[in-house]
């Protein structure tokens, strides 16, 4: 809802308001953003400048009050006596806007430049700021869990105009704060480090091409003594795919000026004469219920304003991917096979991912070609596709529509295609990108991959990229609205289609892809350890739904680690769920643990995908109310360890619930010499029996069952003690290092 009254503009969301004004210079002053107010309160924030500040530069000289470097603003220009960050920039020129009107709108206002935007119920404050030759108009969206703003400059004077920097939102909030970022690379995403904002401008930014897996456009804002369920915590995210920039930094007036938008490093547009550019949309939320309450804010934004409306809350596909299992060395027979045993486990898509086209056999030919590879399908995609359906699974396939290899057809026909910023074309994993900017590019790339689309029932589509962008600056950003053309043309009129974006893994998770498809391959590092932190710093801002999550085979590809399965299918039950590992050599006992998980994940599916997402000390869990699923997980354990509880979240405190273990089994293998200990007779640890005996006998472990009050649970209900080196029992939990447990908790009732 947004309202003016006695000058104040009042924007409020649920639980939170923002409140603005134009002062008596025209600039934008923000007098409060955070809990829930009155418009009428916003005369309680004014700043009084008393007699002023030493050594500043006024825009009046009779008035004290008038230095822009000491007001809170939320939006500034530069040269003008603000000496902090300026969010628009024009090379030399100072920028002076000023406010001329304002109005209200029912709904959001339509992007000309085809940028992806937040959608559904909502409001819109328009404030447009003049100045001789350039208006700019600022966009003030409010829905229910977030305020959306972004900026458009339209050049209204007769010569070109031209744009250094032009940030998306610009906001001064007062106190202490620390920043959260999170940052990364390739299977190494999403490590959150957190700072305090001091004098000095802390910077989370990509210049990759790509939102990236370096620094996610994502973020936090939080006073320092927040935690996770108490305390004032800011969220803050961009719509957009491609370089983004972020800073943070504190004025001696104590005002924290936070930034938003596209990175500024090597921008630069020109506009001519009665030419606009719009920023994308930066959004920003805020929670005094600390990190889970912003984190539940962001999560329904992006279920409800952000994801295609055909998938908001529809159960998503447990798949069967190949690319772990198989990488490049497939044919037809193979791929049946594995889809066979993936369908008698319980999978419900078949997905075959990259090495179906040209001559892809390795990742150093093939990408850009769509011809199918005869030698390895002879009977096509269409021809696969029809035997996977008959087998009663769903088909889906994997593109890497942006690149093209030097060694492909395309390339030699279309040299000319490639960006070609490096002189001479650096390739990075072998490939180059194709110059999206080129209206004849973007054509071949939507025909071709429409065609596929259409030449078999295709269900599931991951679109990969998986190389950096040197392209600089504005072209960056064309690359970047090239892209949501062609993904407009394809899935718009397919909305039916689950689109899964990928670069190497998470490079891309931002809003501006998920506005497409509703889940992203979060990491190519499938290891469950690694994958706490991707998938749990990931659910400050993005929703569990948002994650492909998938079971691949231990030893990791990517740590050499060796997880229990337990373990690598509860990490991936919070998200997305998929299996990516070779079926055909699973000992019997892993495939029925693989089918028994999959069983158990429909049973609770909807839960575990949409249900309300909460960290815990030791785990997480995700709730619809009734049910709870929660996770308990260990990364390496001491001797001797001491009790653990169990502290559930959200429940009813005077219903009662019950609680049971989800069944989970040893290895008998994980004795090793130990096994003396708990096998009935003498074995050799690394004998015969033994290894066929692993194969074939489980023992359980952990079971526990409680009935208790929710107020019992809230307060920590004891768990059972872990293995202390003094024996195997069923009423411990034997498994150790890497280990986990899962709990279904349910309400029985008052
Ligand atoms: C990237 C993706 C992987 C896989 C490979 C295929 O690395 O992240 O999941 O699709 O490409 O080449």
């Amino acid at each position: 809802m947004i309202e003016l009254k006695n000058g104040v503009f009042g924007l409020h969301g649920e639980g939170f308001s923002c409140l603005l004004r134009i002062n008596k210079y025209g600039l934008l002053e923000l007098l409060h953003f955070g809990e829930a107010l009155s418009t009428e309160d916003g005369e309680a924030f004014l700043c009084r400048p008393g007699i002023g500040w030493g050594s500043s530069v006024l825009m009046d000289e009779n008035d004290a009050g008038s230095c822009a470097d000491a007001m809170p603003l939320a939006w500034s220009g530069s040269g003008r006596g603000d000496f902090r960050e300026s969010p628009l920039e024009f090379g030399g020129i100072s920028t002076d806007f000023r406010c001329s009107h304002s109005k209200i709108i029912n709904g959001p206002v339509l992007m000309k430049s085809g940028i992806p935007q937040a959608k559904g119920d909502c409001d819109t404050l328009e404030m447009v700021f003049t100045e001789a030759n350039a208006e700019l108009r600022l966009y003030f969206t409010v829905f229910r869990d977030a305020i959306v703003r972004r900026a458009v400059l339209g050049n209204t004077g007769k010569e070109n105009i031209v744009l250094k920097k032009f940030m998306s939102s610009m906001l001064d909030i007062h106190g202490d704060f620390e920043m959260s970022t999170f940052d990364g690379g390739w299977i190494a995403e999403m490590r959150k480090h957190t700072a305090p904002v001091s004098e000095n401008r802390i910077v989370s930014e990509s210049t990759t091409g790509a939102s990236s897996n370096r620094h996610n456009p994502g973020f936090i804002i939080s006073e320092p003594d927040a935690a996770e369920d108490s305390g004032r915590v800011y969220g803050f995210n961009l719509i957009y795919s491609g370089n983004h920039y972020a800073s943070a930094q504190k004025s001696l007036q104590g005002f924290v000026r936070i930034m938003q938008g596209i990175s500024p490093s090597e921008f630069s547009k020109e506009l001519a004469p009665g030419e606009i550019f719009e920023t994308p949309e930066a959004v920003m939320t805020f929670s005094d219920k600390g990190f889970s309450g912003t984190s539940e804010k962001m999560h329904r934004f992006v279920t409800e304003n952000i994801i295609p409306e055909h998938w908001r809350n529809r159960p998503r596909p447990i798949l069967y991917n190949d690319w772990e299992g198989c990488m490049f060395d497939f044919n037809e027979a193979k791929l049946l096979n594995l889809a066979k045993e993936a369908k008698k486990l319980g999978c419900e898509l078949f997905v075959l991912d990259d090495g179906w086209f040209g001559k892809r056999d390795s990742d150093k030919a093939g990408l850009g070609d769509y011809s199918i590879n005869k030698r390895k399908l002879p009977n096509g995609i269409s021809g696969l596709a029809k035997k996977i359906n008959a087998m009663g699974m769903e088909f889906g396939l994997w593109f890497e529509p942006e690149s093209v290899n030097e060694d492909s057809d395309l390339y030699r026909a279309h040299p000319d295609w490639i960006l070609r910023d490096e002189f001479p074309p650096l390739k990075g994993r072998n490939q180059f990108l194709l110059d999206l900017t080129k209206p004849e590019v973007r054509d071949y790339i939507v025909e071709n991959v429409s065609a596929v689309l259409d030449s078999a029932k295709i269900t599931y589509v991951k679109w990969d990229m998986n190389r950096h962008s040197t392209a600089l600056g504005a072209k960056a950003h064309d690359y970047i609205l090239g892209l949501y053309d062609i993904l407009r043309r394809i899935f718009e009129p397919r909305p039916e289609i689950l689109l899964e974006s990928c670069s190497s893994g998470g490079n891309r998770f931002d809003l501006g892809m998920l506005c497409f498809g509703p889940q992203i391959w979060c990491s190519d590092d499938t290891d469950p350890i690694e994958r706490l932190t991707i998938q749990g710093n990931l659910s400050y801002l993005y929703p569990q739904s948002a994650f492909g999550a998938h079971v691949s085979a231990a030893p990791h590809a990517q740590t050499l680690r060796n997880t229990p399965l337990c373990t690598r299918g509860n990490v991936s039950f919070f998200g997305c769920l998929g299996y990516e590992l070779d079926l055909r050599h699973l000992p019997g006992i892993e495939k029925k643990q693989i089918a028994e998980q999959i069983a158990f994940y429909k049973n609770y599916r909807e839960v575990f995908q949409f249900g309300k997402f909460r960290r815990l000390k030791n785990g997480w869990q995700v709730s619809d109310g009734k049910t709870t699923l929660a996770a308990v997980f260990r990364k390496l354990v001491h001797a001797a360890p001491g009790y653990e509880t169990l502290r559930i979240k959200d429940l009813d405190k005077t219903a009662i619930y019950n609680m049971k273990t989800y069944e989970q089994k040893l290895r008998i293998g994980q004795f090793g010499s130990l096994v003396k200990h708990v096998a009935p007779v003498d074995l050799d640890p690394n004998g015969f029996v033994l290894r066929i005996a692993d194969r074939h006998i489980t023992l359980p472990d952990g079971k526990q069952e409680i009935r208790a009050s929710g107020a019992a649970f809230s307060a920590g209900i004891m768990l059972l003690p872990l293995f202390r080196g003094t024996g195997y029992d069923q009423n411990q939990r034997t498994l150790t290092d890497f280990g986990s447990e899962l709990y279904i908790i349910e309400e029985e009732g008052k």
